[in-house]
This record gives C-alpha cells, structure tokens and sequence, in this order.
C-alpha cells in the first residue's frame, strides 16, 4: 500500500501520536509506503482563503466562488499542491483525529475544506452522460480510506441505542459526505474508546487494534453505501421507495442485506 497518513493532534507525546507511531511502524514493517501530514506540525493554515489562490488576480471574485472554480492547478497554493501530489501517490488514505465535539478538529476540517477542491476531489462529470460523478464515483475512487480516532466516551455511549449515537452514523457528514462522496472505499471507522483513562492492557488492547486494522485496510470489507448513479435514488437523490421500504434514517444509506 502507499498510505497518506493525516494527523491532527497537537501533541506528539499524546495517545493518539503513540498509537500513530504504533500503526505506522506496523506499515513499514510490513513493506507498505507511508507519507505524514502532520497538521500541526505543518503548521497548516485551517481556512480558505484568497492565499489559497495566489495567481487569482481579478479583485472581483469572492474567495467563496475561488474555491468552487474548475481545478486548475496552477491557481493554488503550495501547501495545497503538495497535499494533491500526495494523494495522487497514495491508494489509502488514514484520517487520524482526537474526536473533538462529535468530529474532527477545526485543522483537519481545514484540510478537508483547502484541499478538496473542484476539479480535484470533486465537481466532475461522466462526458458519456453528463451525470455529476459523486458519493461513490469520482476523482479519489480506487482509493480507500480508514478514519482512526479516540474518543472520550466509552463504547457503549457509541452504541445502537447509545446517546453518541451510533459511531458509523455521527460520523455521517465525514464517511458519507466527504469521503464517500469523492469516490473513496470507505472503511469502518477504527475508534479507541474511554480515551481519557486507559489502563496499560487497555493501551496495549488499542495500539493492538490499530496495527490490525491499518495492516488490512487493503482488504477489510468498506461500509455498503449506496452508489448515487446506481439506481437507488430518483432524481432528487431520495432513495426510492422500494429500498428500505417506510424507513428513514442515515442507515438507510447502506445496501439492503449489507447493513
Ligand atoms: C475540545 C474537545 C472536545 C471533545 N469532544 C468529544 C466528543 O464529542 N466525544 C467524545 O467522546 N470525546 C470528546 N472529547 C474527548 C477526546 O476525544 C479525548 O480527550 C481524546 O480522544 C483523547 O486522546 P488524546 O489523549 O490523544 O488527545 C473531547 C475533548 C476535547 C478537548
């Protein structure tokens, strides 16, 4: 594998930068290929804006409208170049995150917002057809990605019934709305829980898990999203009534029989 690994934790002496280091040796140790983006260390600048696109000159166009504009390489920063030349070499993409308030710190968020760009990530379409290419086709499919993260709450809390909600499901804007939707196989999120008061077992149960878990990240089964262009949904993009029939939901996003 050739794996991008994004991390954003502020600290390095942290549990998420053992388990980091951990899941990382375990990579090259087996022979795979792991390149870093270590946000804070980076230094990476967390926002879209007007130094995102140093070529752009016309005083009239909005910073929004910037950041929507067909991909043109050229038009952007370095950091951000750097960041796509990165992804075009990787094949799996690791998004490893302390959870902070149901989701991802503000500087990974900013990752995500300046380095998906039209034209890159997303806002292309099948020239047969005309269809936008998105929520399983698109410019990152053929690449899978595996979200890490430790979370406060114990594991329960993240349960079918419990208050977090279901872990796959309160992390729906990111697995389905980002990753998913550029393309990318998603694989079910690999989450240490009771993150704030781990024991030594309980330590070594979790960089355990994270060594597994990124070693078959090639081969573990992703969530069973539904492709939008497959027929599912209707031209409003609502899933059509023959599939989980009277039911509503997030989960009805996955493949019936898969869920
Ligand atoms: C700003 C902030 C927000 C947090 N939000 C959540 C949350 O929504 N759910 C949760 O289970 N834990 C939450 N936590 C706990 C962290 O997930 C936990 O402290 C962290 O994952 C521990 O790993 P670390 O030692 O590597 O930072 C939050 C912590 C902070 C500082």
């Amino acid at each position: 594998m050739n794996v991008l690994w994004v991390f954003a934790h502020p600290e390095q002496a942290s549990l998420s930068g053992v388990l980091r280091d951990e899941g990382v040796r375990a990579l090259t140790e087996a022979g795979h290929a792991v390149r870093m983006s270590d946000l804070y260390a980076m230094k990476w600048k967390a926002v879209v804006d007007r130094d995102d696109f140093p070529e752009e000159t016309s005083p009239r166009l909005e910073v929004a409208s910037a950041s929507r504009r067909a991909y043109d390489a050229g038009t952007l920063s370095a950091d951000i170049r750097a960041e796509h030349e990165k992804l075009d070499w990787a094949d799996t993409v690791v998004l490893q995150f302390p959870l902070w308030w149901y989701g991802m710190p503000a500087i990974l968020k900013g990752w995500v917002d300046r380095v998906f760009v039209k034209g890159f990530a997303y806002g292309v379409t099948d020239p047969s057809d005309g269809r936008t290419l998105r929520y399983g086709e698109g410019m990152l499919a053929g690449k899978r990605a595996l979200v890490v993260l430790t979370a406060g709450s114990r594991e329960p809390a993240f349960g079918p019934r419990g208050i977090n909600g279901q872990l796959d499901l309160a992390l729906f804007p990111l697995l389905h709305g980002t990753l998913w939707y550029t393309g990318m196989s998603v694989l079910p999120p690999v989450a240490i829980y009771g993150a704030d008061r781990m024991s030594a077992e309980a330590l070594d149960a979790a960089a355990s898990l994270v060594r597994s878990k990124v070693l078959s990240a090639a081969t573990d089964r992703p969530l069973p999203y539904r492709h939008q262009n497959h027929g599912d949904y209707d031209g409003d993009l609502v899933l059509r009534p023959a599939h989980a029939p009277g039911e509503t939901g997030l989960a009805i996003h996955y493949r019936a029989g898969d869920r």
